[in-house]
Formats: structure tokens, C-alpha cells, sequence
């Protein structure tokens, strides 16, 4: 019966690029929940401050449940050192790479950190016979999918050499499992992540001019910089700018939780993908004008090609996740805009102060 146990109070959680900005709300969550955490980190995409946030944001308690290691996935001795110190009952596998375009102009250095980073990881772990995994997957899986909503039978494609990572690493996780059938993994795929901590004290913290809609808007606000590009505004849809299915960051934090309890739940789970989306549409205009709403300012925007390799719309089937794991994202774009205002705004400059 041990190992169907499933008891907060008594597990202890890795967590892999925990320092980042889904990593950060999750394991405020995980150690709300009362599980035991330890983050490993090379702050390569992240900062000390942000967990020093977390530790604020839980108090002198619980931050005693919270143990942190500068350390990086590719050097198998810093992992070796925490699996041979700790016993864990699961990991929750965030670190890795993720822009598209620095993964085009440098794939070797995504194949490097993503790939070798997590063989080595699924190695100590199998060696120190702790067999659970949650992986953040990515809608990015779906390429540009035929059908919307996206549902996790969907034949999958990539289209660049990050979504080729993130594809692998479903295939290698789904032949671990296949020939070692006691391992359990989730893979969670995740659709477009936006939002920050309802505090406005955690939030995303892009290294250079950020890639991805929201915190770039977010950076508009704030007057670092002059105004935003909207990618394509010909696309087949209802304001002619594209479809994404954004997700509050806190949403996706409780669905990691939601995908522990399963895996701790459940013998035979094997390696099963879910979606974590709304199962809702937003386009590109829509957001800015929700993110104007939420902030009282103006944002202004730049009409512009298309940008390459983009989809469409997109969204996600929810109905997997919601009967299996229980889970059902509970916020909308106003309180994603509503957070990330709050959080951009008193951190015009993220963890840093104005350089
Ligand atoms: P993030 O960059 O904020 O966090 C990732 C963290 O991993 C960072 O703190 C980074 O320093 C750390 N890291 C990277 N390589 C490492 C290594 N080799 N060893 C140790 N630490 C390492 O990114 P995020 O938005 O929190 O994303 C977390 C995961 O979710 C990633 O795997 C990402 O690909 C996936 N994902 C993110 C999105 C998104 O839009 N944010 C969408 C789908 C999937
Ligand atoms: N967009 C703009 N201007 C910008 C940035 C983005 O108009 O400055 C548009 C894009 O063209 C797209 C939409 O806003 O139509 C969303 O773009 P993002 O870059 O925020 O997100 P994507 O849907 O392109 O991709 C993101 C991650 C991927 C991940 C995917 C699904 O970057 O890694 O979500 O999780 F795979």
C-alpha cells in the first residue's frame, strides 16, 4: 500500500527549475499544501530573489520545508550529491530551455540543456529507485494542429528544435515507461502561461526584450518600451489576430498538484499526457484590450506580419484533466491581466531594481 500512499504532510518533492517563473508559483503551492520541497536551479533563466520571494510568501514556517541547490541538470555528480543526500517520492521536471527563436539559431545548446539535462535526471532517478515524474509538456506538441480544440490523442508534430525537445522527451519518457513499467510520468502540456501571484510579488522575469505577448504588453505598460507588434491581423479569426489559449500561472500550479495526487493515486498510470488550458480562445487584440481594462493604460500597438511558424488558434481540450485529475482552471483573462498588472507594477523592472 506504501506506494499509493498519498500524504502531504510526509512527501518530499524535487523540483527542477524551481527558481523559474512556473516553478515559483508552484512550489508556493506544493509547500502551502504542506509537501516537503527542494528546488535544483542554475539560475540560468532566474534569479536568487525569486526565492527569496517564495520564502516570504509562505513564512518562517514553512520555508523550513523548502531546501534550495544552485545546481544544473547536465552534471550528473549535482544531482547525484542531492538524490544520495534526500529521499524523494517524486520530482516535477521544470528546468529547460524555452525560446523559439534561440532554439533556431542554437539547437545544439537546446539539445544539450533539454535532452542530456533530463536523461540524466530520469538515470539518477532510477537509480535511486524514485520513479514518479511530472514533465511540463507544451502545447507546442500539437504544431499547428488540424482540429481545435487540441486533445491529447491528436498526432503530434514539431516545428522548431525547442518543440523537438519537448516532443523527445514525450517519446523517450512514454519508452522508459513502456520497458520499466513501474514508473509512473505525467506530462503536462501546458498551452499559454500568463498571469503572476495574486501578491504581485512572483511573477515572469524575461531575461532581454521577452518573446512571448504577455510580458511583452506587460513591458508596454511600464514604458520600457514604446509599443507592441501584433503579429498578423489577416489570420481567419474573429478580429483577424491569433488564437491562444491562456492559462493564470496559479491555475497551472494546482495542476501539478492535481497531477501528484494522481500519480501517487494511481498504480497504473503509466506515461499519460494532459492538457492544462481553459479550453477558451483569446485572441492577440482581445488580450491587449483586457490588459488595458486591468491596467487603466493605453497600450499601443503596431500592426505586423505574421510571425513565421505561427498557428492560427489554438486552444485546449480540458475534458482529460478534468476527469481524471480532477482539475479545472478557475480564472479567467481579467484576473490573468488583473495579477500580471499587479505584479508589473510594482516590479516595473522584475526581481531587479531599474538598472
Ligand atoms: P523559466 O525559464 O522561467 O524556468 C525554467 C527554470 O529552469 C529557470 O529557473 C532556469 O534557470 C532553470 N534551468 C534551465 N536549465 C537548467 C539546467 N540545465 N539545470 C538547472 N536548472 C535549469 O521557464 P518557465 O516558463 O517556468 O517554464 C518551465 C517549463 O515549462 C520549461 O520546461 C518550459 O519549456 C515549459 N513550458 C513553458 C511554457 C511557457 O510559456 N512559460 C509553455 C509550455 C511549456
Ligand atoms: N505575439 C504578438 N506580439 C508579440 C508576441 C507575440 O503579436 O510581441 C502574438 C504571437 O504572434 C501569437 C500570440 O501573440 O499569435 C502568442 O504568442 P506567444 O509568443 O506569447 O506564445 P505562442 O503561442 O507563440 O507560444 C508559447 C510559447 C511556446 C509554447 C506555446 C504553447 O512560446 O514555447 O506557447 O505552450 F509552446
Amino acid at each position: 500500500m506504501g506506494s499509493l500512499c498519498f500524504d502531504e504532510q510526509k512527501n518530499n518533492i524535487l523540483v527542477t527549475g524551481g527558481a523559474g517563473f512556473i516553478g515559483t508559483h508552484t512550489v508556493v503551492q506544493l509547500l502551502n499544501e504542506g509537501f516537503g520541497v527542494t528546488v535544483i536551479d542554475n539560475f540560468d533563466n532566474s534569479v536568487e530573489e525569486a526565492v527569496v520571494r517564495v520564502r516570504g510568501l509562505v513564512g518562517d514556517q514553512l520555508s523550513k520545508k523548502l531546501d534550495f541547490h544552485l545546481g544544473d541538470l547536465r552534471n550528473k555528480d549535482d544531482l547525484e550529491k542531492l538524490f544520495s543526500k534526500n529521499k524523494f517520492d517524486a520530482v516535477i521536471h521544470f528546468a529547460g530551455l524555452k525560446a523559439v527563436g534561440e532554439s533556431v539559431a542554437n539547437p545544439r545548446r537546446y539539445f544539450d540543456n533539454n535532452l542530456v539535462g533530463t536523461i540524466n535526471l530520469y538515470e539518477v532517478m532510477a537509480k535511486y529507485g524514485c520513479k514518479k515524474m511530472v514533465f511540463s509538456s507544451s502545447a507546442t506538441v500539437y504544431g499547428q494542429p488540424e482540429k481545435i480544440p487540441c486533445v491529447e490523442d491528436f498526432s503530434l508534430k514539431a516545428m522548431n528544435p525547442y518543440g523537438r525537445t519537448k516532443l523527445f522527451l514525450e517519446e523517450i519518457a512514454r519508452d522508459i515507461q513502456k520497458a520499466e513499467p513501474d514508473w509512473r510520468i505525467i506530462l503536462l502540456r501546458y498551452f499559454n502561461p500568463v498571469g503572476a501571484h495574486e501578491s504581485g510579488k512572483l511573477g515572469e522575469d524575461p531575461k532581454g526584450i521577452p518573446n512571448n505577448l504577455m510580458p511583452y504588453i506587460q513591458q508596454v505598460a511600464v514604458d520600457r518600451l514604446p509599443e507592441l507588434n501584433v503579429y498578423g491581423h489577416d489570420y481567419p479569426t474573429k478580429d483577424g489576430s491569433a488564437v491562444r489559449d491562456y492559462i493564470h500561472v496559479m491555475d497551472l500550479a494546482d495542476g501539478h498538484i492535481a497531477a501528484l495526487r494522481k500519480l501517487f493515486t494511481t498504480e497504473n498510470i503509466g506515461c499519460t499526457a494532459y492538457n492544462l488550458g481553459t479550453g477558451r480562445g483569446t485572441s492577440v487584440l482581445e488580450m491587449v484590450a483586457a490588459f488595458e481594462k486591468a491596467s487603466g493604460k493605453k497600450i499601443p500597438i503596431k500592426l505586423c506580419p505574421r510571425r513565421p511558424g505561427d498557428a492560427t488558434a489554438v486552444y485546449a481540450s480540458t475534458e482529460k484533466a478534468e476527469k481524471e485529475l480532477g482539475w479545472k482552471a478557475k480564472y479567467g483573462i481579467e484576473e490573468m491581466c488583473r495579477d500580471q498588472w499587479k505584479w508589473a507594477s510594482t516590479n516595473p523592472y522584475g526581481y531587479e531594481s531599474k538598472p
